[in-house]
């Protein structure tokens, strides 16, 4: 597919804000976003970034920065129908605190509750939302790790979910695994810029697939 495309990535952590100075957290280096982002630019595609804080920003993108998981909700709702393709690499925290302290919490007791309140899984409402568009997600597991995926794939309306392990963290080479309904491609031990660039192509050959059985029916 020579057309140029537009791909919608959100990359990054999101912080959760307990009061002034203390928030909740996932762990995300945006190294994969970042590559995913600079293969697509290259290859001629127009990407919108929405991305949480991270070291580095891929260049010739639409930036845009977000904090919180509602943020990126937001931002990613407001972008949807512009893509052709949506893929997440976000660390979206699952969980926000149900309230915000204005001030600095003080320590007293020695244990403190936080209740805390599940936040919006963004790339499933992208993929139940979607119209002739690709969706793609990522899936880190510690256990069962393609079973998972493949759960995951179904019950977030996927098109295709890049499942890795603990060795993805934070590093520049890990091992993935691309599964989709035409099954699983084992990319093993190559860096994240190699692996972005299977990635890219595969959700394009996807999205080439959908649009030639369109024309087809
Ligand atoms: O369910 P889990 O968090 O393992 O799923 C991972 C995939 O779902 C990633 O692509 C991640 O960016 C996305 N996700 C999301 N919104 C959430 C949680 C995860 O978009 N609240």
């Amino acid at each position: 597919m020579s057309k140029k495309l537009t791909f919608l990535i959100l990359s990054g952590p999101t912080k959760e804000y307990i009061d002034p100075v203390r928030y909740i957290s996932n762990e995300s280096s945006g190294k994969m976003g970042l590559a995913l982002a600079c293969y697509a630019v290259k290859n001629g595609h127009k990407v919108i970034f929405i991305s949480g804080e991270v070291k580095e920003y891929p260049k010739r993108v639409e930036l845009v920065k977000v904090t919180t998981a509602l943020d990126m909700f937001k931002a990613s709702k407001f972008k949807l129908q512009t893509a052709d393709i949506i893929i997440s690499v976000a660390a979206v925290a699952d969980y926000r605190p149900a309230k915000f302290q204005k001030h600095k919490i003080k320590k007293s007791d020695n244990s403190m509750l936080l209740e805390l309140k599940k936040n919006p899984d963004i790339v499933k409402y992208c993929g139940k939302n979607k119209s002739n568009q690709v969706v793609a997600g990522f899936a880190f597991e510690t256990q069962n790790l393609l079973a998972n995926a493949k759960l995951k794939l179904r019950s977030k309306k996927l098109d295709l979910i890049v499942a890795n392990g603990r060795d993805s963290f934070g590093y520049d080479k890990t091992t993935a695994h691309l599964v989709s309904s035409n099954g699983v491609i084992k990319i093993e031990n190559r860096s994240k810029k190699f692996i972005a660039g299977k990635i890219i192509d595969e959700t394009v050959r996807i999205l080439e697939n959908i649009k030639s059985f369109k024309n087809n029916a």
